[in-house]
């Protein structure tokens, strides 16, 4: 069984899918247009049937990617989902009707039908209308700039078959060269589906003005559809800029109407400037309040993956003190000036500098008994001794912190004897410190 993930089918899928553009420009092009088929467009009809004749071989060889993105390898299960799924899709665009005018069954009207079946080949597309739904969502591009592109693609697409389609009404007829009737069918085409209309090929025949009319109608709609399509796409191309100004001109009009004065308007902006600096502004911990626990966990871990790294009496500790500590930590940030703990209050919980520093100071806030920075751990006496706060703790610049509260303190560190009386040991050297 083969992987759906190997290099050789990853390789083979984007040939199939470049194989299956291909075919959508071809096919049409050639029944309208009639050009000789000589060279090696007499073998390419042959080959784009042979591999996709072997491409709907390899799918019943292809595991399946089952829920949680586990790989089916079964091959009744393959082979069942397969013919379920794809395969009469798959199986149509490959049946080499061109076989038939060489074998001479297609002759007089039964050519014309004949030439028409090889267009069930544009059915393909369906897979690859899937395969850009499925980039669109895992993508690690912009989805909005991909989806952008693939408009602009079918746009394109759409406006090659309508220059086909105005071609076999006879449009554009009075061109010789068969290059040129193509490329002003296709202006045609472009001008109609764009509303723009210059006037300078009109429709002569009853047909072709049958054909303009729809196509016209089919234009207004698909103008809407892109010009709205595209404005709120260019809208949203940063997503998190677009989320993170919207917030912006709501705080700020806030403080605007409640006339906070301009020092504190600019500390608030300050905090929103840190948050989009240092997380897109995004709320981590309202984003993983979203998911299920065991995701969330290692989300958690993977995101506090520095702090683990820089505090050392995590770096050393077992991994299930680490994961019980990890999934209880939440995230907040204090900025330059603030108190983040004061002296004499009851302590319920304490803090892992993550980026940032903090000074220890007496009540008063006048002397400095010491600095904490990234990698450093405060707050922790009063969950200790359960004694008031020993000091108060200022932020000296734009502070990430990780805040453990008490009764996870108590509960974790009960299991490990050792690691608390690691914490024991510092406190009591603090304090020490502290008295001398
Ligand atoms: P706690 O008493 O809960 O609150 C104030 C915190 O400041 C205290 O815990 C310690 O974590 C920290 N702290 C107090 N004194 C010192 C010091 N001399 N050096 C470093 N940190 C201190």
């Amino acid at each position: 069984m083969l992987s759906p993930h190997t290099t050789f089918r990853r390789i083979w899928d984007s040939f199939i899918l470049l194989l299956t553009i291909y075919a959508a420009v071809e096919t049409p092009a050639r029944i309208v247009i009639g050009y000789p088929v000589v060279g090696w467009l007499v073998w390419s009809d042959h080959l784009l049937s042979l591999f996709f004749l072997l491409d709907v071989g390899f799918n019943f060889f292809t595991a399946i990617e089952g829920r949680g993105g586990r790989l089916i390898k079964n091959r009744r299960l393959v082979a069942t989902h397969y013919l379920k799924g794809w395969f009469i899709i798959d199986f149509i665009s490959a049946i080499p009707f061109e076989l038939l005018t060489d074998f001479g069954l297609g002759l007089g009207r039964m050519a014309r039908i004949v030439r028409l079946l090889r267009l069930l080949r544009l059915l393909r597309l369906l897979r690859l209308a899937a395969f850009m739904r499925r980039l669109g969502a895992s993508a690690s591009v912009s989805p909005v700039i991909l989806r952008l592109v693939f408009l602009g693609f079918w746009i394109v697409m759409g406006a090659h078959w309508l220059a086909c389609g105005w071609i076999a009404v006879g449009g554009c007829a009075d061109e010789v060269e068969v290059g040129r009737r193509y490329l002003r069918s296709l202006y045609w085409a472009f001008t109609t589906l764009g509303t723009v209309g210059y006037g300078d090929i009109t429709p002569s025949t009853n047909t072709q003005t049958l054909y303009a009319l729809v196509i016209m109608i089919l234009g207004a709609g698909m103008y809407g559809y892109v010009i709205g399509n595209v404005a709120s796409l260019l809208a949203n191309i940063d997503v998190a800029k677009a989320h993170f100004t919207e917030k912006m001109d709501q705080v700020n009009a806030f403080l605007r109407y409640r006339e906070i004065p301009a020092s504190l308007q600019q500390r608030v902006r300050g905090y929103y400037e840190h948050l989009w600096e240092s997380r897109l502004g995004y709320d981590e911990s309202s984003v993983l309040s979203e998911l299920p626990p065991s995701l969330r966990l290692e989300i958690s871990l993977y995101l506090n993956q520095d702090i683990i790294q820089k505090v050392p009496l995590f770096k050393g500790a077992p991994d299930e003190f680490v994961r019980e500590i990890v999934n209880a930590l939440k995230p907040v940030v204090f900025t330059p000036g603030d108190y983040i703990v004061r002296s004499g209050e009851v302590g319920e919980e304490m803090y892992f500098i993550s980026r940032g520093t903090v000074e220890v100071v007496s009540p008063e806030g006048n002397s400095v008994f010491a600095t904490l920075t990234d990698g450093q751990f405060f707050g922790e006496i009063a969950l200790v001794t359960k004694e008031p706060r020993t000091a108060s703790i200022r932020a000296a610049d734009y502070c990430d912190l990780y805040m453990l509260d008490k009764s996870t303190f108590d509960r974790v560190l009960q299991n490990f004897p050792a690691l608390y009386s690691h914490i024991r040991e510092l406190a009591q050297t603090r304090l020490r410190s502290r008295r001398d």
